[in-house]
């Protein structure tokens, strides 16, 4: 019989944006059990959060330093941590589990520099003992695994466009002053809480690794061009990107954090020499063929030609799945991953090295935008 994986928890506290939802998707399929947390760097919060999810007093820490030490030298102390503080944390945090031999699930982004992420791979790298994931979430999508294994089967032959969008508003339409941008924006004004970038680190960082993800594509060269909202408010809102990619296709990457009503776009298309693919995470369960000759083609979810994405599906087809189901995917990948170690299994969650991939692409971006030059990367 498999074994319960004894999850311990980092971040995700009382009001917190992502918490609740590696909370929900980490129980879905049965594999983990919540048993620890450092849930807020208040103790008095960690603490009774930590009781109202049932957790043992004693359990529920303060700090991660402690809760790392503390776990290890229990009998029954967690096998698995789940990383959700803001990015700037993530790579002293992981360290420090993994020194400890404790398997790691992260949110992204992989780390909050380029720097860090190279120390973070090194590290992860060392230990063969532990298994590392990145919630790069919209990769665990079942249409987008189906897209991916389209590309792989060569269904729109050589990649030669790819054109990537992931834009919101983070302020809900409201005008953003010097005065109102500290309550709308919080950390992500701190660059040592958000890292280089907060446009990349938080969200372009899940477009440019979804185009990899699906084109199985590296990016080799790029001219980028950030904006940050005004010399008043220290943030970058915008960022453009002209991309090359090792095998000559052409790349057009944008994402955006203030486009007016622009709720959640996170779109990607994919051009071949026999045809295109388009997914919109608005609706996941639907994936767009365009060969070059003939009829469109619309896949579903676990449907038909899209029997692929059953692998990746709870509910049968003609029902809905989403986002906390995707999250879903990579927690029960890890834990078959740390249950089974075979290393022939084809295993589909985010790594660590895409998430050095994507910090790397994150950093040449700002460096081109600063120079205004093309860069290879
Ligand atoms: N994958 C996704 O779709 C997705 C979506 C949203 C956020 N995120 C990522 O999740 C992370 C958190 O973002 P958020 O929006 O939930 O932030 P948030 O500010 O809403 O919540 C952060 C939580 O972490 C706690 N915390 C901070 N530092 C801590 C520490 N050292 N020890 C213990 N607890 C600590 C805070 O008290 C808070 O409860 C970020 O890296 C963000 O990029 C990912």
């Amino acid at each position: 019989m498999k074994k319960i994986l004894k999850l311990g928890i980092v971040g995700g506290g009382p009001g917190s944006w992502i918490g609740n939802i590696h909370r929900i998707s980490s129980g879905i399929d049965g594999k983990y059990k919540i048993c620890a947390g450092s849930f807020s760097r208040n103790v008095k919060t960690s603490s009774s959060f930590g009781s109202s999810l049932n957790l043992n007093k004693d359990r529920c820490y303060s700090n991660y330093k402690t809760m790392a030490d503390r776990e290890s030298e229990r009998e029954d102390g967690i096998d698995v941590v789940a990383i959700m503080t803001p990015p700037g944390s993530h790579q002293i945090i992981a360290e420090y589990f993994i020194k400890k031999n404790f398997h790691v699930i992260s949110d992204k982004p992989f780390a909050s520099t380029y720097d860090q992420a190279k120390k973070l791979y090194s590290t992860i790298k060392k230990n063969k003992k532990i298994i590392y994931g990145l919630t790069h979430n919209y990769s665990a999508y079942p249409m987008v695994r189906m897209a991916k294994k389209l590309v792989k089967d060569g269904k729109i032959g050589n990649i030669e466009f790819v054109n990537v969008e992931y834009v919101q508003d983070w302020s809900n339409g409201i005008e953003v002053t010097k005065k109102n941008s500290k309550k709308i924006f919080r950390w992500k004004l701190d660059k040592n809480v958000v890292g280089s970038s907060a446009v990349l680190n938080e969200i372009g960082t899940h477009a440019y690794h979804l185009a990899n993800y699906i084109s199985g594509l590296k990016g080799s060269s790029l001219f980028a061009d950030i904006k940050k909202f005004n010399k008043k408010i220290n943030l970058d809102n915008n960022a453009q990107v002209l991309l090359n990619y090792e095998n000559g296709a052409k790349g057009m990457f944008w994402t955006c954090i203030s486009a007016k009503g622009g709720n959640y776009g996170l779109r990607i298309r994919i051009f071949g020499s026999k045809g295109s693919l388009e997914w919109v995470q608005n609706d996941p369960n639907y994936l767009r063929l365009n060969p070059s000759k003939g009829a469109v083609k619309i896949l579903e979810k676990g449907f038909h030609e899209a029997d692929f994405s059953k692998n990746f599906a709870r509910v049968k087809s003609g029902h809905p799945e989403g986002y906390v189901d995707a999250f879903a995917n990579i927690y029960n990948e890890v834990a078959d991953h740390i249950n089974s170690k075979d290393n022939k299994k084809i295993r589909y969650y985010p790594t660590a090295h895409e998430g050095l991939l994507t910090a790397k692409f994150i950093q040449t971006c700002i460096d081109s935008s600063r120079k205004k030059k093309w860069l290879k990367f």
